[in-house]
């Protein structure tokens, strides 16, 4: 296991005393992790609520030995990302419905000794569309492009909003026919999945390819276009994409990455964080 970032708390028990106060440590887990954002995202949160914390970055190398590792120094939770959600999800021994509806998991914590886990990435994504960007998603027909794992993990929470229509579209066939299957949904194929969306969700990893054009033009005409990948300037190749091709409006994944960060936050601390700065401040770097 490796410490990609420095810890202020390293070769200190959970229970060291800083002043008069206890500082809970907590980590995400990925490989590579270098660039992830959840430190400082965290760390803000930290400050603005008063929660004495830290939070760490580790490159996973043996997912169940490395987070045993952690949590048997004292550390209080962890978040999970790529390639590690599936293990992460194998590692809970109390797996909440979110987790299990996308049979996945981004965030681990114990409880009297219980592993737990659980997935903030769907009610992550539904923050940022109803409250960060004002879309409606009850009554609306929405087209979700994908069905890896990042598509399964948002699906429940978007089906829970009560969408008019929920489609699932995916270049191959028979992995959105799963999907669908498993969530009582619809698939459809990418080259035709229809037309006259309310809101149109990119969860494919073509967007981090740079390749923007998945779909026809007028599968975005007038919808309200979400790609669950992030750039800090916001400009993803299908964001661009679908605003050159007569989109409604569109939006990138960052908002999804800080609202999944503060459900995670809360889960752990029972404390909210006001996500709007912390979104501001990652915009303007
Ligand atoms: P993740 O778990 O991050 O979602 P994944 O399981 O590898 O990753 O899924 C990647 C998704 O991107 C899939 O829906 C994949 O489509 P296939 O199921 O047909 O592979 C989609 N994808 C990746 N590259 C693509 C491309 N160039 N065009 C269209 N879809 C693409």
């Amino acid at each position: 296991m490796t410490q990609a970032n420095p810890d202020p708390n390293e070769g200190r028990t959970p229970q060291d005393q800083r002043g008069d106060s206890v500082v809970d440590r907590y980590a995400v887990i990925g490989n590579p992790i270098e660039h992830s954002l959840s430190p400082e995202i965290h760390r803000q949160f930290a400050a603005a609520t008063g929660e004495a914390v830290t939070y760490s970055k580790i490159l996973g190398g043996s997912f169940v030995e490395d987070v045993d590792e952690f949590f048997a120094a004292g550390g209080s939770g962890m978040n999970v990302t790529l390639p590690f959600k599936l293990d992460a999800f194998a590692w809970g021994e109390k797996r909440a419905a979110a987790a299990v509806q996308a049979g996945a998991a981004n965030t681990l914590y114990l409880d009297e000794g219980i592993r737990c886990c659980t997935n903030t990435d769907g009610a992550g994504l539904l923050r940022d569309m109803t409250v960060n960007l004002g879309w409606t998603v009850r009554d609306r027909r929405i087209l979700l492009v994908g069905a890896g794992g990042a598509v399964r993990g948002v699906l429940g929470p978007l089906l829970a909003a009560n969408p008019a229509e929920l489609v699932v579209a995916n270049r191959t066939r028979a992995r959105a026919d799963e999907l669908a299957e498993l969530f009582g949904i619809r698939a459809a194929v990418l080259e035709d999945p229809g037309d006259g969306w309310d809101i149109v969700i990119n969860g494919t990893s073509a967007g981090v390819d740079g390749e923007g054009s998945l779909l026809a033009p007028a599968v975005v005409r007038d919808a309200r276009c979400y790609d669950m990948f992030y750039r800090r300037d916001g400009q993803t190749p299908f964001a661009a994409w679908a605003a050159a091709h007569d989109a409604h409006s569109t939006a990138d994944g960052l908002g999804m990455l800080v609202e999944q960060a503060a459900e995670s936050f809360s889960i752990w601390r029972g404390v909210r964080p006001v996500t709007t700065d912390v979104l501001k401040a990652l915009r303007a770097v």
